[in-house]
């Protein structure tokens, strides 16, 4: 009797798209913007603190800001241990304001040690945090992230408070000056949208090396000030005007897309889009209270992926996001795909907002929003 022989299996790589992963400044031009394909919590934000001087009107920490609960130093080495086991290799401190953490350094210096090959911080920039980074190194960072809400002091402390445009412009300039990778984060809303675009001028005169935008989503303190929120049509608008002043300059821009026409669908399917993010598990948002969140569009609920408790991580079985991100496979967000490269479009748009954007707006279709492009096609595309 003849065998018949049985088929080989075909190993396919893992198709499902890539997330774009900022290099540091000094390594040789082709590293530089790598695409990284999506890995397990390869992107830990660890909130060492939730205390903050400042009250911005956006933002997403909400009452968590009057609460205040702060990491402490073993709690975060241990949360930073466990995470770069279940994978992590970037890992974005943050709070609050880190920089008010009393182990502030410590923290970022033990997450080198730990082995996370990218270690970087978001910060308001203000006298405290200056003060901080004179205390530490150049190469003690993948990069340092300054939040700048304008491109004025008119439209940046009118969300931030009186003063801060100037003391973070200073703080921006003396970083890029000793020789940190500096990049400035930028929420747009209906207030700055009509001089953000100055940041880009004022990136290429401190020596900033990215700017990245991103649209203010109504959660934490922004539930009370949704009229200044930007529309879906509003801000692919200004992604549009964004992406032809950015070849301009020489600093990178990025930018969260959150929602396409659906004429641009295809183009972001071809960046390597694929829809909702959080099913990957591509990253993990700690809070010191122990809860943690793969989505930050989430943080207001009680759907947390998981909790950490004494150094445990505990699966939330209740109901959580990960039912949710996957809810969408069997039925599109909006209940009837018009672009079937939405991957079913943003489960959580109908949670925060009362309904997917893609059935209140009928040109437009969700994109993830924790997903990222490049306003310039030589930057990554
Ligand atoms: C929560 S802050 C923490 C770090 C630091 N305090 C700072 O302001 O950079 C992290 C980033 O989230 C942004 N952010 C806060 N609330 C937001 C919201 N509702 N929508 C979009 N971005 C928001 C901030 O502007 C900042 O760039
Ligand atoms: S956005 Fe940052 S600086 Fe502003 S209140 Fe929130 S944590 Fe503080
Ligand atoms: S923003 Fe929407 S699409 Fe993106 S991870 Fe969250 S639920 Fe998924």
């Amino acid at each position: 009797m003849t065998s018949v022989p049985l088929p080989r299996p075909t190993i396919r790589s893992d198709a499902y798209g890539h997330a774009r992963m900022p290099r540091r400044i000094d390594m040789p031009e082709p590293a530089r913007v790598d695409r990284v394909a999506y890995g397990r919590f390869r992107n830990v934000y660890l909130y060492i603190t939730e205390a903050c001087q400042l009250r911005c009107e956006h933002c997403y920490m909400g009452e968590r800001l009057d609460r205040a609960l702060k990491m402490e130093l073993p709690q975060i080495v241990e949360t930073l241990r466990t995470w770069r086991k279940l994978g992590g290799s970037k890992v974005t401190i943050l709070g609050g304001e880190p920089t008010l953490h009393p182990y502030f350094c410590e923290a970022i210096w033990a997450a080198a040690k730990l082995g996370y090959e990218d270690v970087i911080t978001t910060t308001n920039a203000q006298v405290p945090a200056a003060r901080k980074f004179r205390k530490m190194e150049p190469a003690d960072f993948a990069y340092v992230q300054v939040s700048m809400d304008g491109g004025s002091a008119t439209t940046h402390d009118a969300v931030r408070g009186a003063g801060t445009f100037d003391i973070a412009i200073d703080t921006t300039e003396e970083l890029a000056g000793r020789g940190y990778d500096t990049r400035i984060i930028c929420t747009v809303n209906k207030a700055n949208e009509g001089d953000a675009l100055r940041l880009l001028d004022i990136a290429d005169d401190l020596g900033v090396s990215l700017v990245k935008f991103h649209v203010f989503s109504t959660i934490g303190t922004g539930h009370g000030n949704s009229d200044i929120a930007m529309n879906p049509l509003e801000w692919v608008e200004f992604c549009d005007k964004l992406s032809d002043a950015a070849p301009e300059y020489k600093s990178r821009v990025w930018f969260q897309p959150t929602y396409a026409r659906r004429d641009q669908v295809e183009r972001y399917a071809g960046e390597g889009y694929q829809g909702c993010i959080g099913r990957t598990l591509d990253r993990i948002s700690i809070f010191p209270d122990g809860r943690c969140y793969v989505c930050s569009y989430l943080f207001d609920t009680t759907m947390n992926f998981a909790q950490m408790t004494d150094g445990q991580v505990q699966l939330n079985h209740g109901a959580n996001e990960f039912e949710l991100f996957t809810s969408v496979l069997s039925e599109s967000s909006c209940g009837g795909c018009k672009a079937g490269a939405c991957g079913g479009g943003c489960p959580a748009e109908e949670l925060v907002l009362g309904t997917s954007s893609c059935n209140a707006y009928e040109d437009i279709v969700p994109v993830c929003r924790l997903w990222k492009s490049s306003a310039k096609p030589e930057d990554g595309r």
